[in-house]
């Protein structure tokens, strides 16, 4: 039997997956891990916890699936992007990892522009603009706030490579998760010596670059003791989480691209070549399947917007949910449902963590424009679905507009689980949606990449279509669909009319 690690470095835990060849999931563990924020947005990680919770959750599945050492012929890294872990010369940790979600790094973006000579100069090397969240700005933020722990700094690692580190004593990293440090040279697949240059980087800092299938070392003697693993077994270089629940949803050819609605919502479309909105509102990225790249809009409170109801407003229906043993979302749809579409003129704006796609905005902020007497809870509901859609939206009309075709919208993520809000996507996308038999998402994706990488299949593509297809297809409702069309202009108007707004209420703060 040949068996397949996937493991991803998530925010909240780490998961790993034991899947077969076919693609038929064997068993699956997440362990859980904190999140510190030691000061008002900043989001930070300790590495050790990841390694921690990589050998237990590691342990788990080979335990639940009852699979010898000998049947795992690979493993695959996925993970949070975009992270920073510092080494030092004896290769330990400086300080605890800065995260995709921390908003420290405002003026280094700006510092960034301007030593790259403006920002389209800036998208012209590395594809995309500088964003809080990325690598670089954080890089440069230790430099000037902690100018003695970055002078100990031998080596930069993102959050999955930094566990690659601990598996196979390699520095390496993957053209995907690379990307997102904003000092990758998307069109190149490699590290732009330029950008390093005018941001007075040392490149020895940076690991090398490997293609995403590619076997980018092996387990060493400790680590596969800890583990329970072989000595030897191939580490595959994986992909950043987005590339690799891509790989997991088989978004590997031109036409078809994905909507997660987790809780932030993400519209990802492989393309074959490198396309860039020239604004950089949506992210152009180097896929983890060979020689292709993608583009892909974030939207950081999506399903959140959601989740923020059920927790500051739903106490009843969580209430209710726990009486009759089931999930809250489903009394909470139930509600929304009894709203007709379009709210009856509540509009709900759904940038609750600010936002990225497509307005890279931190001050934005939340908010229902449009009460009347006549609203109650469910077109409260109804209206927050709608707005986390139109968000959507925002993102896959940017990506139709770039040249990237889009034939096919494969839905994800708890926002396709639900009946009423697949049908709500279809409608507001204004095209059909599927749903596919795999639901795991990114670390499914590098248990895939490490069967290609290995062996098992050609590439990553035969791999995908071995394993993964649609199981189900969800249609516009053509009256609803026209009348979304109708209401959507407003939803975008509305961001244009608060923006100013939205930044004094920050000032003023
Ligand atoms: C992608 C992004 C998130 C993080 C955390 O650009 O910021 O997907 O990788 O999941």
């Amino acid at each position: 039997m040949a068996v397949y690690l996937g493991i991803d470095i998530g925010t909240s835990g780490t998961k790993t997956l034991a899947v077969e060849e076919s693609g038929k999931i064997l068993a699956a563990s997440t362990v859980e891990y904190p999140l510190y924020s030691p000061k008002p947005g900043w989001s930070e990680q300790d590495p050790e916890d990841w390694w921690q919770a990589t050998i237990n959750s590691v342990k788990q599945v080979l335990k639940l699936a009852k699979v010898k050492k000998e049947d795992v012929k690979g493993l695959g890294l996925s993970g949070q992007m975009h992270g920073s872990v510092f080494l030092d010369k004896k290769q330990d940790v400086i300080r605890p990892a800065l995260l995709w979600n921390d908003q420290r790094t405002a003026a280094e973006c700006d510092e960034i522009e301007s030593k790259a000579g403006g920002r389209k100069r800036l998208i012209k090397m590395v594809a995309n603009p500088a964003l809080t969240g990325f690598t670089a700005p954080k890089i440069l933020w230790l430099r000037n706030n902690e100018p003695k722990n970055y002078s100990r700094v031998t080596q930069v690692l993102l959050p999955k490579d930094y566990v690659r580190f601990r598996l196979t004593g390699e520095y390496a990293t993957e053209v995907s998760d690379a990307s997102g440090t904003l000092l990758l040279d998307v069109k190149k697949r490699n590290w732009s010596k330029k950008l390093l240059d005018l941001l007075e980087i040392d490149s020895s800092l940076l690991p090398s670059v490997y293609e995403s299938e590619e076997v980018s070392g092996t387990l060493h003697a400790e680590a596969a003791k800890l583990l329970g693993l072989k000595e030897g077994t191939p580490v595959v270089g994986g992909g950043g989480d987005q590339a690799a629940g891509a790989v997991g949803n088989a978004i590997v050819k031109r036409g078809v691209i994905s909507a997660t609605l987790g809780t932030s919502g993400v519209v990802f479309a492989h393309s074959d070549e490198v396309e860039i909105d020239p604004e950089g509102r949506v992210h152009t990225f180097c896929h983890a399947v060979r020689g292709k790249w993608h583009v892909m809009g974030v939207v950081l409170s999506a399903g959140g917007s959601l989740q923020w109801y059920r927790n500051q407003l739903g106490e009843e229906a969580v209430r209710e949910a726990k009486k009759q043993k089931i999930d809250p979302y489903e009394i909470i749809t139930e509600q929304a449902a009894q709203a007709e579409p379009g709210s009856e003129g509540l509009y709900f704006l759904p940038y609750l963590a600010g936002e990225r796609t497509p307005h890279a905005d931190p001050h934005a902020r939340g908010a229902w424009i449009g009460l009347s007497l006549r609203h109650g809870r469910s077109h409260l509901i109804r209206s927050l679905m709608e707005g986390a859609t139109y968000a959507m939206k925002d993102c896959l009309e940017i990506i139709k507009g770039m040249n990237v075709s889009v034939n096919e919208i494969r839905v994800s993520g708890g926002g396709a689980r639900s009946t009423f809000w697949r049908q709500m996507q279809a409608d507001i996308y204004g095209q059909s949606v599927c749903t596919i038999n795999a639901e795991e998402g990114p670390a499914y994706g590098v248990a895939l990449l490490a069967a290609a990488g290995t062996g098992a299949y050609k590439d990553v593509v035969e791999a995908c279509n071995a394993t993964i297809s649609v199981v189900s297809t969800t249609k516009p409702v053509a009256k609803t669909k026209k009348s979304y069309e109708k209401l959507y202009p407003m939803y975008g108007q509305l961001y244009r009319s608060l923006k100013a707004d939205f930044k004094s209420i920050q000032e003023n703060l």
